[in-house]
């Protein structure tokens, strides 16, 4: 099976050079500073050890630029590395404004990946090259981890709460996709395959997949399905809340404070209504759906709610219905408390 014996992982994204030269560096550094101490240990013990029974030690001299000297170089040289380790961190974690959103579900013991043009995946997740993707991670089950070494990049995957990462590929290639963290007997199985493409075979890909529909349009019909628009219309206000143009805006909150209508907030709202009510609403209306809904699905419904506006490019839902005809870019949308527009893409974190 082994082939070749390997040191180092495949370097195929947008930071995986940078995370070798500064892990490198790291190795380097404090491989020579361990080395140069205990050098110097070494030598100070041969050279001024006791020679005779009765010698005695002679007085400490302080030299204060020497010891000045080894303070301030090693502190700032190693600041130095915790500010680009630092840099490198917020780079690693923070989306770019571009990247495309996909969406993946971790369950014992697979993965489950939604495009949002509608393509599913189990295992495998296909994707562009050059172009940064932003993956929102939730498990169905216990904590997993999502873990592509020739990417650099880990992220936990937790149940009830979304996670994100992002990484941009730049090399054509099939790479190892890791659960990196102990999640019961055949956590050793939970692994895949990543195939970063060329954006023509990526989009060659998408068109051959059998997709139903994009995941926005999935959630449009479970939005019916299970009766959400009965109560969520529209056209001005029901006895819920117009989910036109909510999505990335500020919502206040009954009984005080306000929250941003991110995808947390709206799976929380599906699956505990009565957590966070927006303010000028009744709690207990709507019925809770924990319990009845899976991951997947609540991911389709935020994806609609998503769609729904304001954040301009998403993907509109094909089917009719009682949906709007046209998606987003609706003004005065909203509901009691619904004044302040914050508009831009809050919730991308
Ligand atoms: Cu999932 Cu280990």
């Amino acid at each position: 099976m082994m082939t070749r014996l390997r040191f180092w992982p495949d370097s195929a994204s947008s930071v995986s050079g940078e995370v070798n030269f500064f892990f490198i560096l790291m190795v380097v550094l404090c491989t020579s500073v361990a080395i140069a101490i205990a050098a110097f240990l070494i030598y100070c013990a041969v050279r001024y050890r006791r020679k005779h029974d009765d010698e005695m030690g002679r007085p400490v001299r302080y030299v204060y630029s020497v010891e000045i000297a080894w303070t301030v170089i090693p502190f700032f040289l190693f600041m130095g590395m915790f500010a680009w380790g630092a840099k490198l961190y917020f780079d690693i974690e923070r989306p770019p404004d571009n990247a495309i959103t996909m969406y993946a579900t971790a369950k014992q013991w697979m993965w489950k990946v939604q495009h949002p043009e509608g393509q599913r995946e189990i295992n495998e997740l296909h994707l562009p090259v050059g172009q940064p993707v932003k993956l929102m991670l939730i498990s169905q089950d216990v904590i997993h981890s999502f873990y592509v070494p020739a990417f650099r990049t880990k992220q936990d995957v937790l149940p009830g709460r979304y996670t994100t990462t992002w990484f941009e590929a730049t090399t054509p290639g099939k790479y190892h996709l890791f659960c990196a963290e102990y999640c019961g007997a055949k956590h050793s199985g939970m692994i895949g395959w990543i195939y970063a493409m060329t954006p023509r075979d990526y989009q060659k890909w998408l068109t051959e997949g059998a997709a139903e529909g994009s995941l926005a349009s999935q959630g449009e019909k479970y939005f019916h399905q299970f009766g959400c628009s009965n109560c969520h219309h529209f056209e001005g206000q029901g006895r819920a809340p117009n989910l036109r143009d909510l999505y990335g805006r500020r919502v206040e909150i009954a009984g005080g404070g306000s929250v941003v209508a991110d995808e947390s907030y709206i799976r929380e709202s599906i699956l505990d209504p009565n957590a966070k009510v927006a303010y000028g609403f009744q709690p207990n209306v709507m019925p809770n759906f924990t319990g009845q809904l899976d991951e997947q699905q609540v991911l389709a419904l935020v994806s609609y709610i998503k769609a729904l506006g304001p954040q301009p490019g998403t993907q509109e839902p094909s089917s009719p219905g009682t949906a709007p005809k046209e998606y987003g870019h609706e003004k005065g949308i909203a509901g009691p408390g619904a004044s302040s527009i914050s508009g831009s893409h809050v919730g991308e974190r």
